[in-house]
């Protein structure tokens, strides 16, 4: 293979919260077709296989990951190819981020809410990532998928059942690739001035040291960061995971601590907001 393959390939390197152990088998693929193959082999053998993104949303377990982990993280998969029509076609690989930049210098208006979202685009439409009222299935136009068994697809944005922090037809496929559609085309200039609006809203209101970003779901219309807030659980800590003093719904990693430790804190929170305001909130 042209791509990457490893065995007890450390994982917390590899995600924003910096814990959790090995993967058992890791690859990266180094394009459509090397992925296909190591889905199909993996499928055929009967082996667990799980896709690490940019590990932003991740909680690796300390005794790692058996089976084999898959992540498009080669530069190949990094892709942002405007058409003719207008839309983008972009790699799973793209980092938001970059996303967000990229379209901004070719005026491309609508993904500027992806600014401080820090993940790549397989990643936020496996799990219809959001921030600043915006959520990336706003501006799908079409998902490339491969299916566990190695089929490659593409559905409309139609034919699509995605909600909040979810995305159905993802369950049990791989985000390969989409093609966006921009709000409008406007002056690079206005959409820099938006996506820093953005910015200094999110550097006021949520945490630097490393997290997973959000580790509740919102319940309702009401925000999980205010319920722990207002359960006075700012500041809570177990080992070297602490709930932020920052935002509420976030649990950073102090320095070393551990998979359990964070699971550990996640309980506590999670049960002492049930008691105070009996909302159970969903990681
Ligand atoms: N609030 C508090 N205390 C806190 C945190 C928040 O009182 O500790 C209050 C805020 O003052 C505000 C309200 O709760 O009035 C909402 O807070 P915020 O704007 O930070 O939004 P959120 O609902 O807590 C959601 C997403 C974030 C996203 C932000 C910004 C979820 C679970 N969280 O947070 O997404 O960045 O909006 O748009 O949907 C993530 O999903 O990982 C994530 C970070």
């Amino acid at each position: 293979a042209a791509g990457k393959v490893a065995r007890e390939e450390p994982l917390a390197n590899k995600t924003t919260l910096r814990v959790g152990g090995a993967a058992r088998v890791y690859v990266e693929p180094a394009d459509a077709a090397e992925l296909q193959e190591v889905v199909r082999r993996v499928h055929a053998r009967g082996l667990p296989l799980r896709m690490l993104g940019r590990g932003s949303n991740l909680l690796v377990p300390d005794a790692g990951v058996d089976g084999v982990v898959v992540s498009l993280r080669r530069a190949g998969w990094e892709t942002f190819t405007p058409l003719e029509d207008g839309r983008v076609r972009v790699g799973a690989g793209l980092r938001l981020k970059n996303l967000c930049g990229l379209a901004a210098k070719a005026g491309l208006q609508g993904f500027e809410f992806l600014e401080g979202i820090p993940g790549n685009l397989g990643g936020a439409l496996r799990m219809n990532a959001g921030a600043m009222g915006g959520w990336m299935f706003d501006v799908v136009d079409a998902l490339e998928l491969l299916t566990l068994a190695g089929e490659r697809m593409t559905l409309r944005r139609d034919e699509l059942h995605v909600g909040y922090r979810h995305c159905r037809e993802l369950e049990q496929a791989i985000a390969i690739g989409a093609v966006l559609r921009p709000a409008t085309v406007s002056e690079a200039t206005k959409i820099s001035r938006q996506i820093d609006v953005y910015r200094s809203k999110r550097q006021e209101s949520q945490p630097r040291e490393p997290s997973a970003g959000c580790i509740f779901k919102n319940p309702g219309d009401d925000s999980a960061g205010r319920l722990i807030d207002m359960c006075g659980l700012k500041g809570e800590r177990i080992g070297d995971a602490e709930v932020s003093t920052v935002h509420g719904n976030f649990i950073i990693n102090r320095g070393h601590a551990t998979s359990a430790e964070v699971i550990e804190l996640v309980r506590r929170v999670r049960a002492e907001v049930q008691r105070q305001t009996g909302t159970e909130l969903q990681p």
